[in-house]
C-alpha cells in the first residue's frame, strides 16, 4: 500500500512540475549562472519547490536531496533524489528535450524512479523488482548485439572546458565504431531511452545523483545493465556511468577502457 502511495506522490509531483515547465517555455523571468555555462532559471526553482511541497506534505520524515535546494536530512531510511528540470540549457533555448526526474532511495538503494517528459507527455516509471513502464506499458531494452549497429548517447559536463577528461576521445572512438551518437541534453531521458530501446547505450562522465537515481533504475528494470566505465559496480553517487541494453555492454567497456 505504501509503495503505491510513494509512486502516486512521485507521479503527481513530476507531472504537475512538468506541466508547469512546459507552460513556461519562452516565458522565463530570471536566468542566472551557477558556473561558466551552467544555467539556472526561476522555472527550475519553482518546479523544485512544487515537487518538494508535495513530498514533504506526504512524507514529512523523509530526507530529500534536490539539485537547486539545500539537502533536507532526516533520520528516515528513505531519501528522495530530485532533478526538477533535467535539461535546463535545452529549456532555455526552447529545444524540446528536458524532463523532471524523481528517484526514491531506501537504505541507500533506489527503489522507485519516475521521469516525465512534458513535451511528449511521456511518463517513465520503475519500481525495484517490478519492471519499467512508459505510460503504463511495459518497456524493455533493445536487442542490438553489435556496437556497429548501435545508436548511442552521451553528454558533456558543464565543467568540460576545464575538465582533465573532456570526453572527446571517447566520443571520437564511439563515433568510429557505432552507427551514430546523439547528445540530446537530458541525462534522465537518455537513461529512459536506453530503457525503452531507442538508444542501445549511454555513457557520461560527470553526473550527480539527482541526474541518475531514477534513470538508472529504469534502465535496469527494463533489462539493461548499468556500471562504471570499466564494467565495475555502479552507485548513483558515482560520477561516471555506462548504461546499455546489456548485449553491447562489454563492447562499450572495451572502448571506454581503450581496449578496442
Ligand atoms: C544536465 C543534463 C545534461 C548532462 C549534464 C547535466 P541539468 O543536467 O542532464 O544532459 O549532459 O551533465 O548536468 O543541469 O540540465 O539538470
Ligand atoms: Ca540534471
Ligand atoms: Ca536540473
Amino acid at each position: 500500500m505504501t509503495q503505491v502511495l510513494y509512486k502516486k506522490v512521485a507521479i503527481d509531483a513530476a507531472v504537475q512540475a512538468g506541466r508547469f515547465i512546459r507552460g513556461s517555455v519562452g516565458r522565463i523571468q530570471d536566468i542566472s549562472y551557477k558556473g561558466k555555462t551552467n544555467l539556472v532559471t526561476d522555472v527550475d526553482k519553482k518546479a523544485e519547490a512544487m515537487i518538494i511541497r508535495k513530498i514533504v506534505a506526504a512524507f514529512p520524515d523523509h530526507s530529500i536531496l534536490s539539485e537547486e535546494g539545500r539537502p533536507r536530512e532526516r533520520s528516515s531510511v528513505f531519501k528522495w533524489l530530485i532533478d526538477p528540470l533535467d535539461g535546463t540549457t535545452n529549456f532555455v533555448h526552447a529545444f524540446p528535450f528536458f524532463s523532471v526526474s524523481i528517484g526514491l532511495e531506501k537504505d541507500g538503494a533506489v527503489v522507485l524512479g519516475v521521469v516525465y517528459d512534458p513535451m511528449r507527455d511521456e511518463l517513465f516509471t520503475a519500481q525495484k523488482g517490478a519492471g519499467a513502464y512508459l505510460n503504463n506499458k511495459r518497456i524493455k531494452v533493445s536487442d542490438t548485439k553489435r556496437l556497429s549497429e548501435s545508436l548511442l548517447a552521451t553528454g558533456f559536463a558543464y565543467g568540460v572546458k576545464e575538465a582533465a577528461d573532456d570526453n572527446i576521445a571517447n566520443f571520437r572512438d564511439f563515433l568510429m565504431q557505432a552507427r551514430a551518437i546523439r547528445r540530446a541534453g537530458s541525462a534522465a531521458l537518455d537513461f529512459c531511452y536506453v530503457a525503452c530501446g531507442r538508444f542501445d547505450g549511454y555513457w557520461e562522465l560527470d553526473l550527480n545523483p539527482w541526474d541518475c537515481a531514477a534513470g538508472t533504475l529504469l534502465a535496469r528494470e527494463a533489462g539493461g545493465k548499468v556500471s562504471r566505465h570499466d564494467g565495475s559496480a555502479y552507485s548513483h553517487y558515482d560520477k561516471e556511468v555506462l548504461a546499455s541494453n546489456g548485449r553491447i555492454h562489454h563492447q562499450m567497456v572495451n572502448v571506454l577502457t581503450k581496449k578496442a
